[in-house]
């Protein structure tokens, strides 16, 4: 019997994306008549006013190729953003742009860099053109910076930093960003990956559009996947020197954005208010059932995406298949489950699925590599506590102050990791907990109101 050739052999070693199981699958396979979703990190409002119809009206020319540079779409991408054309790419989502970049800058032998765990994008696509993968592990919930640049050699081509980071959903703060893109040499591109940036509430997380004049090394990913609600429809942009710009566009296949996709994004733009609005509802949601797990005693790490990270352990295969059973798909990494904050019916599903899991096998608890018991409900009790003092009258948040200040004093370090996965090295100790109370209050000074507005969408 013949057999088909063999593909490239480095491919082998090469990860390969593994989509969130639909609620259908689920309902199929474990034989239930409901599940929710929340294994993607999809916003579950359905398409924002306008979009659907200007997808229903571009089918009309859709016997036609569409713009392939996306022209029209760019230009008014980068006007909102005060940019000339030049600067934009329209890619097929972000992870479209993400392979491109990376067929534009990387092959055999040259170095692509970047934190671990993080988008599963990297390692694939830099797999795929036979580069060397250098993996930074993450320092406890953080991207380590010192040892990311630490890594960076001669060939290193590409470092990717996804701020958020997913699926660990913490943020790197400005001075920490500043520091890695200072560092790293100017033949390096320095990606920073915003795909969830509109979702980003804490203080002090760096826009990196504004490194883009001083460094023409540091590119932007944004996408309307995300917070505009448009993953199926594939539209992402790429903000950067013109070089890579037309570097990227040169990778790109023809046509790559479809002309509906075009055509709904322009119509998704417009519609600023209402996507922050869905934000804000997100945002808030996050925070409800985040304080909600930690008290059940159960440690999360700061989450600045429209996702929190489960910090399981190695049974997080065995506990996403509990809660899928139990009508509730997340999604399983080695070390934890990520799941998508989604509309507050079906986080209070995910609540009730986690007790019933929790109630049969408490155990599940036991690998939790962040404080559980106590120690997680201490921070919840803390982190209610900043909220008074970020909204409070003045001598409400004077005294929130002072009692977050003596908190402060008590914490360790995993402690820190649930309340700020960025701001480097001040741990547990007095002089650490010092340097912390004034990242808290900077953290404190660009606090919204509980379900207000993200800071800086
Ligand atoms: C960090 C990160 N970057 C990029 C993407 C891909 O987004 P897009 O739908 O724009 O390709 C994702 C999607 O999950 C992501 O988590």
């Amino acid at each position: 019997m013949s057999r088909a050739p063999s593909p490239r052999a480095h491919l082998a070693s090469v990860p390969v994306y593994i989509p969130g199981r639909s609620a259908a699958e689920a309902m199929a396979e474990h034989g239930i008549a409901e599940a929710v979703k929340l294994a993607s990190n999809e916003v579950p409002f359905g398409p924002l006013p306008g979009v659907a119809a200007a997808v229903m009206g571009a089918l009309a020319e859709s016997y036609r190729y569409a713009d392939h540079d996306s022209d029209e779409l760019a230009s008014v991408y980068a006007a909102t953003l005060g940019l000339t054309r030049d600067r934009v790419a329209v890619g097929p989502g972000s992870v479209g742009l993400l392979q491109q970049l990376t067929l534009a800058y990387a092959g055999q032998d040259d170095e692509v860099l970047y934190p671990w765990p993080s988008f599963i994008a990297y390692p694939q696509f830099s797999g795929v053109v036979a580069a060397n993968r250098v993996v930074v592990p993450l320092r406890r919930c953080s991207i380590d910076i010192d040892a990311v640049l630490a890594a960076i050699t001669p060939r290193t081509r590409i470092v990717f930093i996804a701020n958020p980071n997913n699926p660990i959903a913490g943020a790197l703060r400005t001075a920490d960003l500043r520091r890695l893109v200072e560092g790293a040499p100017a033949d390096c591109l320095v990606v920073v990956d915003e795909a969830y940036r509109e979702f980003v509430t804490g203080a002090d997380v760096p826009d990196a559009l504004g490194l883009l004049a001083e460094f023409p090394n540091v590119v932007v990913l944004r996408t309307l996947s995300k917070a505009y609600g448009m993953a199926g429809l594939r539209v992402g942009f790429m903000i950067g020197d013109p070089v890579v710009v037309a570097a990227v566009y040169a990778t790109m296949i023809p046509f790559a954005v479809n002309g509906p996709a075009q055509a709904a994004a322009l119509v998704a733009l417009q519609q600023g208010n209402e996507m922050r609005r869905r934000c804000a509802v997100i945002v808030g949601e996050r925070e409800r059932v985040g304080q909600l797990i930690r008290r059940r005693g159960l440690g999360l790490p700061e989450a600045q995406g429209n996702f929190w990270w489960m910090p399981v352990g190695s049974r997080a295969g065995e506990l996403a298949v509990a809660l899928e059973q139990r009508g509730v798909v997340v999604r399983p990494f080695p070390a934890g489950i990520r799941v998508t904050v989604g509309l507050p019916a079906e986080n209070d599903a995910f609540l009730v699925a986690l007790d019933a899991v929790l109630t049969d096998a408490p155990d599940f608890a036991d690998g939790w590599t962040l404080p559980t018991g106590d120690r997680a409900r201490r921070t919840a009790d803390l982190l209610d506590e900043i909220r008074v003092a970020a909204v409070g009258a003045d001598d409400e948040r004077a005294r929130s102050l002072d009692r977050i200040g003596a908190r402060l004093a008590e914490l360790g370090d995993d402690d820190w990791d649930m309340l700020d996965t960025g701001g480097g090295d001040a741990g547990a100790g007095d002089s650490g907990a010092d340097v912390r109370l004034d990242e808290l209050v900077r953290f404190l000074a660009g606090r919204p109101a509980p379900g207000g507005v993200p800071v800086n969408p």
